[in-house]
């Protein structure tokens, strides 16, 4: 299985820093298709905790090569921030190990403005984006006037760029919000195009060399199934495919690399979302603290990139099931199951009611779930801390009840369950 493609289950946080730092022991590339820095991939070693937002998790082991996919938007301030830190930490990033593509998308302070002005001209209706320029990038790219880093180191870059501000410029008057200084950002671009310049190779060679020598290449993908701009609950989704597919047009490689892939879905035991949108399970009241915690744990649900307090709910099987669908997965990665522990009952969203009409799967996609009620199975919980155990005999017995319901309900085996953040908490079920 040359190809593993490890991508979220839900809307995203599900724990694939974490998961992709677990299979990157035995990895030797590790690549990101899609997005920009609008991701926050969590990775705890012993006692240092890693937050990623750029940079593949696999970074951190020394063995594996890290690898920044024309899919992406990338801001290049970010980058080197995310560098600094790491290095900081003790992880080497150099050329050897870092790749990125030619062909990614520049994200400017300009597309960060546009970001931030578009959301609260929104107003009440707002996505809830990470304000970090990604819609703003990706509309460039798709109007066919977007600054890719391969530019950089064109005769015309400053020209190009100045351009791009002064048009940004125009929108941002319209919106009511402050200019952005041309001469600053050219100045800044210069430098940063003399640092990145080494790390800029053509990833689609590169990576399909690898793959054709029988090497192993992860794809890590960012936010999740349910924030993908074609399958997710439009329009509250992210701009770019966040799904499998996605990995092949995000790292040029064509379909045939997919052909024996592995494609693991990673699902949190629960359901948490951050930002607006649709939500059939989302739960309030003490049930919503007693999920989410109170931020005193860094693993409590709290934006890792913004820190916003993520909303959270019952696991949603109808959703799981389309996931496995506009996906193919093959497997699941659980995670978080130690955060039920001590819940009397858990309830399992199997299907939807709406109209007089139960639901197993939505028409039509995740877009008008509002008018769906959830029916849940429940089932009885477990006292029992598994934050220790490593062997699937091991966990509780409704535990295994409860995982074993999931795999039934997406119709896809669980490969992997996490009970805690660090390195080792994993039990591995087959
Ligand atoms: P990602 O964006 O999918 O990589 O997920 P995030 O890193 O944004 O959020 C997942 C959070 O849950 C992080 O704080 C992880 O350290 C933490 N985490 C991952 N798996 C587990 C687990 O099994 N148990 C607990 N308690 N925390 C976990
Ligand atoms: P990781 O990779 C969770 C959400 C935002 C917002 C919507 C659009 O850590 O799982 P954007 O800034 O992308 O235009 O925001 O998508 N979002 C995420 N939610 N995890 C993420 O990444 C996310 N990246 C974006 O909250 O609702
Ligand atoms: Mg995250």
């Amino acid at each position: 299985m040359p190809l593993q493609i490890i991508v979220g289950a839900q809307w995203g946080d599900e724990g694939k820093g974490r998961i992709v730092d677990w299979f990157a022991a035995k990895a030797d590339y590790v690549a990101r298709y899609n997005g920009g820095d609008n991701a926050g991939h969590s990775v705890t070693v012993g006692k240092q905790l890693f937050k990623l937002h750029l940079i593949p998790s696999g970074i951190i082991h020394p063995h594996a090569v890290a690898v920044l996919g024309n899919g992406m938007v990338v801001n290049p301030k970010s980058l080197l921030d995310e560098m600094y830190s790491l290095d900081q930490a003790g992880v080497r990033v150099n050329p050897e190990r870092l790749r990125v593509s030619h062909a990614a998308h520049l994200i400017t302070i300009a597309h960060q403005a546009l970001d931030k002005a578009m959301e609260s001209a929104r107003g009440k209706g707002n996505i809830g984006t990470t304000g970090r320029g990604i819609g703003p990038a990706y509309t460039d790219k798709a109007r066919r006037s977007g600054l890719r880093l391969g530019d950089m180191f064109e005769h015309n870059f400053l020209e190009r760029i100045g351009l791009h501000i002064d048009e940004a410029n125009q929108q941002l008057s319209m919106l009511g919000a402050p200019y952005v200084n041309p001469m600053q950002v050219m100045d800044e671009y210069r430098t940063y195009a003399e640092i990145i310049r080494p790390y800029i190779v053509d990833i689609s060679s590169e990576l399909d060399a690898a793959l054709r020598a029988g090497k192993r290449v992860l794809a890590e993908g960012a936010q999740g199934t349910l924030l993908d701009i074609d399958h997710g609950t439009y329009p509250f989704v992210t701009s770019s495919n966040t799904t499998a597919p996605g990995t092949l047009t995000g790292l040029g490689l064509g379909i045939t690399a997919a052909r024996d892939a592995t494609v693991s879905g990673v699902c949190k035991a629960f359901q948490t979302r951050v930002g607006s949108g649709p939500f059939p399970t989302e739960v309030t009241g003490d049930l919503a603290l007693r999920l989410r915690g109170t931020g005193e744990n860094p693993w409590d649900e709290y934006g890792t990139t913004t820190g916003r307090a993520r909303r959270v709910g019952w696991l949603d099987g109808v959703l799981l099931r389309y996931a496995v669908r506009v996906n193919g997965l093959t497997e699941l990665v659980i995670t978080k199951l130690d955060i039920l522990s001590g819940i009397s009952t858990l309830r399992l969203c199997t299907a939807y009611f709406a109209e007089g009409q139960r639901y197993e799967d939505i028409p039509f996609g995740p877009t008008d779930l509002e008018k769906y009620q959830p029916v849940y199975q429940e089932m009885p919980g477990w006292k029992e801390d598994v934050s220790k155990i490593r062997k699937w005999a091991d966990l509780p017995k409704n535990a295994r009840a409860y995982l074993d319901a999931i795999s039934k309900l997406a119709g896809v085996p669980v490969r992997l369950v996490s009970v805690g953040p660090e390195r080792e908490q994993i039990v591995v079920v087959s």
